[in-house]
């Protein structure tokens, strides 16, 4: 199908993360149309009735409450529907009951839709990544969860907290599953190409093995902290949304860990996670296999082997 470029987003789902995602995707210019779907209609309604009350304030562009007929020409699909987790509840805790709503979300889209790329936010956002990635018959590549693109973000954030540096200068991943098992990338981790552990004997700091312990803890269970202080989490979420969706429209190779389903990178077969990729128009155009230490692969395997246990337990 040819068409022109405009930069369609449809978003289903209009909870708090597909609701701030919208109100994010808004601010940012980067999308000239933008659909809401929701099984509440009167939810969507509602939405796009306050989002287009900014409209004077932003860059040009619409909004409407929309149905999955709206998919057909759209560049990319944002999942966040579907409930989200309690306090006391891990993400895995709804496997179960999500994948059977992301599997028929899945079949709504592709009744209509030639080759979207997909996003993933909802939880557990590794195990939806795979189904949804089963659900096509298309390039894989194109369908990609928001994964650990938040849970970097929180490393990069407290490791500037601890250095009392920038956190745009901080550069380090979390990979494997957004989730218990998530793994801290330590050996590449670093300061103006300053390796971290390099960089804190240059401060004479006394940091070690247990400041990197409390840091990856805090960074793990920042998702469960913030519910059982406010019962959601959405502002990081929706700009890890963002910022994917704007590698993509913005055609611009950036790097992040996002997750998608992995074909023997780090030698791990049909499991969905997240590694650092090259994420352009065409999706996620590359995995990267970054070197790590021995500890990080055998956490990495880990993760993955636990990913394939939920997703063989709920039999896909
Ligand atoms: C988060 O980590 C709960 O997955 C959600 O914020």
């Amino acid at each position: 199908m040819i068409r022109e470029p405009k930069n369609k987003v449809v978003i289903i789902g209009t909870g708090y993360v597909g609701s701030t995602t919208a109100f994010t995707l808004m601010h940012s210019g980067l999308v000239s149309e933008m659909i809401l779907i929701d099984k509440n209609k009167d939810k969507a309604e509602g939405e796009v009735m306050d989002l287009n009350h900014c409209l004077s304030f932003v860059k040009p562009m619409s909004i409407r409450v929309g149905n999955y007929s709206d998919c057909i020409d759209a560049d990319i699909i944002i999942i966040a529907a579907g409930p989200s987790i309690k306090p006391g509840e891990t993400r895995l805790d709804l496997a179960d009951r999500n994948s059977k709503l992301i599997e028929s979300i899945m079949k709504k889209i592709t009744a209509y839709t030639y080759e979207p790329i997909i996003i993933i936010a909802t939880n557990p956002v590794d195990i939806l990544t795979y189904v949804a990635a089963k659900s096509v018959n298309y390039n894989k590549n194109k369908v990609i969860g928001s994964g650990t693109v938040l849970d970097s973000s929180r490393f990069r954030y407290l490791i500037s907290k601890h250095c009392n540096i920038d956190t745009r200068n901080v550069h380090g991943y979390i990979i494997g599953e957004h989730g218990d098992s998530e793994v801290a990338v330590w050996s590449r981790t670093n300061i103006a190409g300053m390796n971290i552990d390099k960089y804190c004997e240059r401060c004479n700091d006394t940091c070690g093995l247990k400041d990197k312990n409390r840091i990856f803890e805090e960074v793990r269970d920042a998702g469960y902290e913030i519910l059982k202080r406010k019962d959601a989490t959405y502002y990081g979420v929706s700009l890890a949304i963002r910022r994917i969706t704007e590698a993509i429209l913005r055609n611009e190779n950036s790097i992040l860990t996002v997750s998608s389903l992995l074909t023997g990178e780090y030698n791990l077969y049909d499991v969905s996670l997240s590694v650092p990729s090259i994420v352009n128009s065409n999706g996620i155009d590359k995995i990267l296999e970054i070197p790590l230490s021995k500890r990080e692969s055998e956490l990495l395997k880990k993760s993955a082997k636990k990913l394939q246990d939920i997703i063989r337990k709920i039999n896909y």
